[in-house]
């Protein structure tokens, strides 16, 4: 048995298998797949972008949660100037000088919620999905469409076979489980914060933001579609700042390599070229 061979076709197969088998095991719809401008070894941050995400999230977002390892100063790395820095700060009742910390503190936090909000430095790293992960989040919650159909569908004892199939497709819950739909449903009326895309569906976190949330002050219109792409490539920044640093070391590396190469190449043609005659 060739066993580098068989190494090769292993790590093939479960390189095929293991992300489906992963995604296919959560409850709810796939997540939205999202085009990350950063991503790849040729991608960059968008600064525009960046600035725009900002913005949601010390407006938005740390009302609640905190960035703890981001001093509003770095946001300079940006693009923001020193007076928008310090505007921003303000904003937040904090100095440039501080970390983005909520206002909020984690007692507090834990008295209306039941748990205190997780930071959000490194969430784009921390959950299954990455970044799609934390924009589905923000979109996950039910339209006013939707939830009209939840209620449709309560509003008698019985559900049929087509309301259970219709309410089943559009929350992504699984029709083969009537009851556990049922309880679902329930617990939407009951108002819990349900989240397509949240494992289990329920969590602490209400709604925190819908069409219009912020203006932007560069004519970018500000749906929730827009403005959850514009925080999450935010939060990935976040996530490592200086990953625009690294790719473009990589690439001088690869160059260096790939010259290195050449090189070599040349002196071994050099040094056979006359047992070869
Ligand atoms: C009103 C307070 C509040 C606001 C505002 C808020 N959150 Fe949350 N968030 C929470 C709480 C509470 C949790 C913990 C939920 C739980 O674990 O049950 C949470 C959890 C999360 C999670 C983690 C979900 C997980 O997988 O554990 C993400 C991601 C998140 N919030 C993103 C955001 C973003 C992005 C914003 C800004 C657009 C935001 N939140 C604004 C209260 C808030």
């Amino acid at each position: 048995m060739d066993f580098l061979k068989f190494l090769k076709t292993a790590a093939l197969a479960a390189a095929v298998i293991l992300p489906q088998t992963v995604f296919a095991s959560s409850d709810g719809p796939p997540l939205p797949k999202q085009t990350w401008g950063f991503q790849g070894i040729f991608g960059q941050f968008d600064n525009a972008a960046l600035k725009r995400g900002a913005r949601v999230a010390v407006g938005v977002c740390m009302n609640c949660h905190s960035l703890k390892y981001i001093k509003f100063d770095s946001l300079k790395q940006i693009g923001f100037s020193e007076a928008e820095v310090i505007a921003l700060a303000e904003g937040a009742s904090l100095t440039k000088k501080d970390r983005m910390n909520s206002a909020m503190d984690a007692n507090a936090a834990k008295d209306s919620f039941g748990v205190v909000p997780p930071d959000l430095s490194l969430m784009t790293k921390a959950r299954k999905g990455y970044e799609d992960y934390t924009y589905g989040i923000l979109n996950g919650y039910l339209t006013d469409a939707e939830r009209k159909l939840v209620e449709q569908v309560m509003a008698d004892d019985v559900i049929s076979e087509k309301e259970l199939l219709e309410v089943s497709s559009t929350l992504g819950l699984n029709a083969h489980q009537p009851e556990k739909v049922k309880e679902i449903l329930k617990r939407i009326l009951a108002n819990e914060n349900f989240n397509k895309h949240f494992p289990g569906f329920f969590f602490a976190m209400p709604q925190p933001m819908t069409d219009g949330a912020v203006t932007n002050t560069d004519g970018v219109e500000n749906s929730l579609k827009q403005m959850s792409h514009d925080l999450t490539t935010f939060l990935a920044w976040t996530a490592e700042p200086t990953l625009m640093a690294r790719k473009a070391l990589g690439i001088k590396v690869m160059i260096y390599l790939v010259i290195f190469t050449i090189m070599l190449y040349a002196v071994k043609r050099r040094i056979w070229a006359k047992v070869h005659h």
